[in-house]
């Protein structure tokens, strides 16, 4: 089994008579992104805090490269590098200065601090903005900012809480390729959010958390599977003759194989099925013989998946 960089054990967090975290178990190999889904009030920031020793378990384990958090603290802090929810920057310094203060933090040299500042600001391409405050930023920028103040002290591991949220689709395309470029650079990434399709676009595998507990993990693909249709292909007939050609294709696919489910709706007809080797088979026993007025094929969602494990929408 690959190494794992964050490794955590029934952890707990209690705040008064509220459990945040209730017993989570979980392991992030070396490398990957994994990401943290679920709603407001999840736990989901309360554990990414605890990790970056920013606040103390309750109860449980949690192990940063092997080190135990609450024993080594020091040694899991220069491990990691943490993009908070809330950004923190002084409004009274630009944002070079912002990092460059924010930096000394880390024990670097000033010398070699000043190359690392130099560096972020190029990866964020920020470098004609370094005079500017972070106030005066767009969203987008603000948060490319974020990531690379956490990338200060070259971790090997970065926790970012929320990267995207509040950001506009193209903004937060631009922050994906960002983190996408952390995975290359060989950084092991724990990431929050409750966009269903960016933990399905970024994460190599996914924890679903609920009030404080993880109710599922797996890659996106092995989360869908706990669907038990994968794949919907919805046809939609000549409304003249629905009645009558809906009945045929019923008979007719009955017979194949991976075919999950077949119901009749008032415009057409629906066709569950297992994957997408089978959607080809089903159309093409179809669109031979009938008329049709249009396909739809959805693909089960991470949102769906949601839905089926607690019977709620996450939002
Ligand atoms: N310092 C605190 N004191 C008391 N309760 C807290 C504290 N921090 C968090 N909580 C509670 O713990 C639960 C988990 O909060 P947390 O911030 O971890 O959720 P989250 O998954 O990050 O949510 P969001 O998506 O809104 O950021 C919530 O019910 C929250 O109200
Ligand atoms: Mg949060």
């Amino acid at each position: 089994m690959s190494l794992a960089m964050i490794e955590v054990k029934d952890l707990v967090k209690n705040y008064g008579k509220h459990t945040a975290v209730d017993g989570i178990n979980f392991r992030v190999r070396k490398g990957e992104i994994f990401g943290f889904l679920g709603p407001n009030g999840a736990g989901k920031t309360t554990t990414l805090n605890i990790l970056a020793g920013l606040s103390l378990p309750s109860s449980g384990v949690a192990t940063i490269a092997g080190l135990d958090i609450t024993k080594h603290p020091i040694g899991c802090k220069k491990r990691l590098g943490i993009a908070t929810q809330d950004a923190n920057f002084d409004h009274h310094l630009n944002i070079k200065d912002n990092l460059y203060y924010q930096g000394l933090l880390y024990g670097l040299s000033r010398k070699e601090l000043k190359i690392r500042v130099e560096a972020a600001l190029s990866w964020a391409k920020l470098g004609k903005y370094r005079k500017k405050h972070f106030h005066q930023l767009s969203g987008g920028m603000q948060r490319r900012l974020v990531v690379a103040r956490a990338m200060l002290s070259d971790p090997e591991i970065i926790l970012l809480d929320e990267p995207t949220t509040g950001l506009d689709p193209q903004s937060r395309r631009q922050v994906w390729d960002y983190i996408k470029d952390l995975k290359e650079k060989g950084k092991t990434v724990l990431l929050t959010t409750h966009y269903m399709e960016e933990a399905d676009v970024l994460c190599d595998r996914i924890s679903i958390i609920d009030n404080g507990r993880i109710i599922a993990c797996g890659t996106p693909d092995e989360l869908k599977k706990v669907l038990n249709n994968d794949i919907v292909i919805d046809i939609a007939l000549d409304p003249a003759v629905v009645n009558v050609v809906n009945r045929h294709i019923e008979k007719d696919l009955r017979n194949i194989s991976g075919v999950n489910y077949i119901k009749r709706s008032d415009n057409g007809i629906r066709i569950g099925v297992g994957d997408d080797a089978v959607i080809e088979q089903v159309l093409n026993s179809i669109i031979t013989k009938y008329k049709i007025s249009g396909i739809n094929i959805i693909h089960p969602t991470l949102e769906d998946v949601f839905l089926h494990l607690t019977g709620r929408e996450m939002r």
